[in-house]
């Protein structure tokens, strides 16, 4: 066992650290209110390597693995946690996806646009009526000679309009039931492709999240996703990597709520001393390192596990499961720390509670990653 980071490691942290303070930091409270899709430093992060870190080199990928991407994504969600969904949509259900599981053709055209910032990629998986219950498709795509024609509406898609290229998930044979799915490469501007107006959100608001609408959209053959039949099982196998970089996100999230709270703690002085030796308070800061430090155990785990050939369903979901609680719980505690001024956005912390929220939900709600466990543990 070697709970050390490798030089190498660290450095990739610590450079996005100074991403995250100098290209984020700024604009960040601002971004959030208007809810303005962070352009220029999505740009940024491309030119970086940010948004391709686990791909192949040979397809412009950082071929990272996937301790790098976690420890990346921790040090950006700190900061911006709009950003960093759209970092993680894009490695790994997207870029991941593609070079696991996409032809030599798609990874050429598709792959090395998307892992270079060039281009950008959405997920769309989610229904007005598969959520959860995403074997539930009603999206159809109905085969024809050289293409499919695909039908339906995707709902909460993150970059939803920021995309260029969507891997959608459909339904091809309803009687086969998941075994009758299919993933596909739909690109933006196809005829009969919409998309719908932005949702108006409580957190992650300067992401970009969108319904959409496919209206006999013609998609060629040689853009399906593996063999016929096969994405359900890449939509699954794609989420439980997802999941792992959600869970990186959401300690992200609770640590850079509680190093707001530590320093403030040191900081504000209420009878005649600084809050952090009042008990009350102190106590507070020792349960949230002590959360935090739980949470990143179980996403190296996972990230360990992934990296070292093992099934990581199980420890992804725990991951997810465990560090989103984290996300919530600290990040209410920081606000309480805060008083006053944790309700106020320039103190960034009623933000970041906020943004907490949605770990709990998508990539699988926490109810569906205690499915995954309970399934996985009472099978042996
Ligand atoms: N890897 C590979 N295959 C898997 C798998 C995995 N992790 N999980 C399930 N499968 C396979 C099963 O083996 C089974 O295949 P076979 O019949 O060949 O054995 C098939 O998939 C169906 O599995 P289940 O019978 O377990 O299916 P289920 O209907 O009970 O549902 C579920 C399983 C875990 C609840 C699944 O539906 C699920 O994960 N739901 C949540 C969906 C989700 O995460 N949505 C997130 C949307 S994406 C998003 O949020 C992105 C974004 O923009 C941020």
């Amino acid at each position: 066992m070697d709970f050390q980071l490798t030089e190498e490691h660290i450095m990739i942290r610590d450079a996005a650290r100074d991403f995250a303070n100098t290209e984020l930091l700024p604009g960040v409270i601002e971004r959030d209110e208007k809810q303005e899709f962070p352009k220029e430093q999505v740009k940024k992060m491309g030119e970086l390597g940010f948004l391709g870190m686990m791909a192949s080199p040979e397809y412009g990928g950082g071929g990272m693995d996937t301790v790098a991407y976690v420890l990346a994504m921790e040090e950006i969600s700190k900061i911006d946690a709009s950003a960093s969904v759209v970092m993680s949509v894009n490695n790994s259900l997207v870029c991941w996806g593609l070079d696991t599981f996409g032809s030599p053709e798609q990874k050429e055209k598709y792959l090395s646009k998307l892992t270079t910032g060039e281009a950008l990629g959405a997920f769309c998986l989610s229904e007005p009526e598969a959520g959860s219950d995403a074997t539930s498709q009603k999206t159809t795509a109905i085969e024809k000679e050289d293409h499919y024609i695909l039908n339906g509406t995707k709902n909460w898609i993150t970059n939803g309009n920021s995309a260029d290229y969507y891997i959608v998930i459909a339904q091809t044979d309803r009687e086969k039931k998941h075994k009758g799915i299919n993933a596909f490469i739909v690109e933006k501007g196809s005829k009969g492709f919409e998309i719908g107006p932005k949702e108006n959100k409580l957190g992650i608001r300067g992401s970009d999240t969108h319904s959409l609408n496919f209206n006999d959209v013609k998609v060629p053959k040689e853009n399906r996703i593996g063999e016929d039949g096969f994405g359900f099982k890449f939509a699954m196998k794609t989420l439980s990597g997802g999941r792992i970089g959600i869970a990186a996100q959401a300690l992200g999230i609770a640590s850079g709520a509680y190093e707001l709270a530590k320093k403030y703690s040191q900081q504000r002085k209420s009878f005649g001393t600084e809050i952090c030796n009042h008990q009350a308070i102190a106590f507070k800061i020792a349960d949230m390192h002590t959360s935090i430090q739980a949470a990143r155990h179980l996403v190296m785990k996972a990230a360990w596990d992934k990296d070292n050939g093992n099934n990581y369903d199980l420890s992804g979901a725990m991951a997810k499961l465990f560090a989103s609680k984290t996300a919530m719980d600290v990040t209410v505690e920081a606000v309480q720390v805060h008083g006053g001024n944790g309700y106020v956005k320039e103190y960034h912390v009623e933000r970041l509670m906020r943004d907490a929220k949605i770990t709990q939900i998508y990539e699988g709600t926490s109810e569906i990653q205690k499915i995954v466990i309970s399934r996985s543990v009472l099978r042996d």
